[in-house]
């Protein structure tokens, strides 16, 4: 299988710290896609018409994309069992879902003010995404820290590749400051091998 791939996306990374705690990153192999918004550079749109990696090209069977569905491919074919059975399925997808939200609210954040052509960015618009990030670190702290202590799921895996996005191009905003409940697991949760193994470069 082959990964479409970039080390400081945290949808690839999402893919990479599955492969990881599997025990399987030998059965892909990582082909580098660069792109954003304004241009595809060498994202496969071939392969996925809407330009986003991370992108897992098969032997048998169509392109997956997006992170979400590849993680749910890749726990079914190495019996990962990173999405335990409903009841708790219903908590681990909606942990799984304020995880990617905020780290795609904070890579546009990213786009907007540093691919975004400087005359047309709008700081109101960048801090309208700060919002939304901040309301679900909120609900992750309030609502959520008891699920995240619990057995690995790939929502705690989404929320520990969203922070490590956070520090990585935001860490300016501090956002342990007002969750120090979701600091406190997240220092835990980052010193596994498999975060370890994927901390985001540019
Ligand atoms: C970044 O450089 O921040 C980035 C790169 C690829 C995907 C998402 C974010």
């Amino acid at each position: 299988m082959k990964l479409y791939h970039a080390p400081a996306s945290p949808f690839v990374r999402k893919v990479m710290v599955l492969l990881h705690e599997a025990g399987a990153a030998d059965r892909v192999t990582l082909v580098p896609a660069l792109g954003n918004p304004l241009d595809p550079g060498t994202i496969p749109v071939d392969r996925n018409p809407l330009g986003k990696i991370p992108a897992l090209e098969r032997e048998d069977g169509p392109t997956l994309y997006d992170s979400r569905v590849i993680t749910r491919y890749l726990d079914d074919l190495l019996g990962a069992g990173l999405y335990p059975p409903a009841p708790r399925l219903w908590d681990t997808l909606v942990i799984e879902a304020t995880g990617d939200g905020i780290a795609e609210a904070a890579v546009l954040m990213r786009y907007e003010m540093h691919v975004r052509p400087e005359a047309t960015r709008s700081p109101d618009w960048a801090e309208a995404q700060w919002q939304k990030i901040a309301r679900a670190l909120d609900a992750l702290e309030e609502r959520w820290t008891s699920h995240l202590s619990g057995p690995l799921d790939m929502g705690q895996i989404a929320v520990g590749a969203a922070l490590g996005y956070l520090d990585f191009r935001l860490a300016q905003r501090d956002w342990r400051a007002a969750h120090p409940g979701l600091a406190v697991w997240y220092a835990a949760f980052v010193a596994r091998p498999a975060m370890q193994a994927t901390a985001p470069t540019a």
